[in-house]
């Protein structure tokens, strides 16, 4: 079966949402890495409408100004004063074009659940029934508050009445409209024209429009829903918090389904628009966020926040915070290692604990392992960074790069005072404060030279335990207190790996 694409979607989102309490338009706020209207304009998408078009009204310049980002080809239709569902649809219908035929589908803006298949599924409803409007309807133990579906006694809809319309009678039915409608965009037009404001709220209401059409003679229908969540809105942040869940549920089990291990589905967020590999594994207490994508077969977490992050296959991160980064197949990242945007990681590359980077190249194969700050870097592939180093790419007004080269080796406890560029093969010893550059195969020793005075602890400490201990080692002969042996100077010592 090919279902017809609608002539447009219609989103409506002009409602203050004033139940959020919040500075930020309801449809602004967001779950699953996404804003409410962001999901409605992605269902909406699925069904690839000839024109897509949003109803705005409250906070105007902000909500448009989001829409325009998440997607940049969708239309305007600003609601005037004139309020209800019904003139928020007619605002849309007079920016779409005049000679406009076929099928409209009116979806709202705060109803983030709501699937882009479902949409599909009713416009293919709707097409097959012949039908002039088809909404979708779903059955609640308690349908309070909402629009209910009235039936004629054969069964066909004859139309909606709201809650606060509604007669004694008519608030006994179990069937609620969701807001989520097609309709043959001609009959919309010619009876939204005949719609009033004379009901309870004073409004202009879209659903006087399906029992216009059945009184013109036109065939009206309900498309049940079974999965009541779709058709759930947000209206305050309640609702916010247990539509994010339920959405994020749904999200991990897709990606079970796909063979990714989530080992504690519960504590593990996934943003709508994270890729993931085969048999990734995500360990307790993770996000991933924004555009992150995890390679096949990588390990992720626990506790980890990756945000528009790329991992590559078979990679390890655990225990980190990570932006905006890049992290080579099967290197390995943490614990406790926070990379800031601009960092990459090449393949089989290492970021170890308590390590910090930022706009950061970090060749295959090198390893920045303990307490480092790698700021401004260029690290080649091979290199060695050792513990504690800092690369002060700040001079309290500008940043500078630092570059070590390939299987380059630099010695723990090392400030690079940027810029700095030490070579291809080359060693800086440990505990240095380099300010200079570095040729290939040299050692740079930028620190002072050891100095041991005989005796001193005798004359300026005599007494004190120290005291006590040095003389005893120099008696047992352990150590050559009192010797002169002691020009040694550590210029041979370089280990810098921990
Ligand atoms: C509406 C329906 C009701 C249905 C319910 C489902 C009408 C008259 N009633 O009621 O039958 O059961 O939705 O949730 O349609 N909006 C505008 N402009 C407006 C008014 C609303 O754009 O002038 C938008 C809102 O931003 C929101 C949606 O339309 O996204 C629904 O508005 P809301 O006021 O929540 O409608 P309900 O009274 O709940
Ligand atoms: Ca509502």
């Amino acid at each position: 079966m090919t279902t017809a694409r609608p002539a447009a979607v219609i989103v409506l989102a002009a409602g203050e949402g004033t139940r959020m309490k919040s500075a930020t338009p309801k449809v602004l706020h967001r779950i699953g890495g996404r804003s409410l209207v962001g999901h409605a304009i992605a269902a909406a998408r699925a069904t690839s409408p000839q024109h897509l078009a949003v109803v705005v009204r409250h906070e105007r310049d902000l909500v448009a100004a989001h829409i325009a980002e998440v997607d940049a080809t969708a239309a305007i239709a600003d609601q005037d004063e004139v309020k209800g569902t019904g003139r928020a649809t007619e605002c849309a219908l007079d920016i779409l074009p005049a000679d406009l035929t076929g099928t409209v589908l009116v979806t709202y803006g705060d109803v983030p659940l709501l699937t882009g298949e479902s949409l599909v599924d009713l416009v293919a409803r709707h097409d097959e029934s012949g039908s002039a409007a088809t909404v979708i309807t779903a059955h609640l133990t308690n349908p309070h508050g909402y629009g209910r579906i009235v039936r004629d006694a054969d069964g066909s809809v004859a139309g909606i009445v709201e809650q606060k319309d509604a007669t004694e009678e008519q608030r006994a039915i179990t069937e609620i409209n969701s807001g989520i409608y097609a309709f043959d965009v001609t009959v919309l037009r010619e009876a939204l024209a005949q719609v009033g404001t004379d009901n309870a709220q004073g409004e202009k209401y879209l659903t006087d429009v399906l029992g216009i059409a059945r009184d013109a003679g036109r065939l009206v229908s309900a498309h049940v829903i079974e999965d009541l969540w779709q058709t759930e809105g947000v209206n305050d942040r309640v609702q916010l918090a247990t539509l994010g869940r339920e959405l994020n549920r749904r999200n991990n089990e897709r990606w079970m389904r796909e063979g990714v291990t989530i080992v504690d589905p519960a504590t593990t967020w996934i943003d709508a628009d994270v890729t993931i590999g085969r048999d990734a594994t995500i360990l307790p207490n993770t996000q991933l966020l924004g555009a992150t994508s995890i390679g096949a077969g990588a390990v992720i977490g626990p506790d980890t926040t990756l945000t528009d992050t790329e991992v590559g296959e078979g990679a390890e991160v655990k225990r980190t915070e990570a932006n905006l980064a890049k992290i080579g197949p099967e290197a390995t990242v943490g614990p406790f290692s926070y990379l800031r945007p601009g960092t990459t990681l090449g393949a089989k590359g290492k970021i170890g604990g308590f390590v910090e980077t930022k706009n950061a190249t970090i060749g295959d194969g090198a390893k920045v392992p303990h307490l480092t700050y790698a700021g401004d870097a260029t690290i080649g592939d091979g290199a060695n960074i050792g513990a504690g180093t800092i690369f002060a790419n700040y001079d309290g007004v500008n940043k500078h790069h630092t570059t070590i080269g390939k299987h380059s080796f630099v010695g723990s406890d090392t400030v690079l005072i940027a810029p700095v560029d030490v070579a291809d093969g080359a060693y800086v010893a440990a505990g240095s404060a380099l300010t200079g550059d570095v040729e290939p195969g040299q050692i740079a020793v930028a620190r002072g030279r050891q100095k041991n005075v005989d005796g001193w602890v005798a004359r300026a400490r005599a007494g004190t335990k120290t005291d006590a201990a040095a003389q005893a080692a120099a008696e047992a002969g352990t150590r050559h207190t009192g010797t002169p042996a002691t020009e040694s100077t550590a210029d041979s010592d370089e280990q810098g790996k921990a």
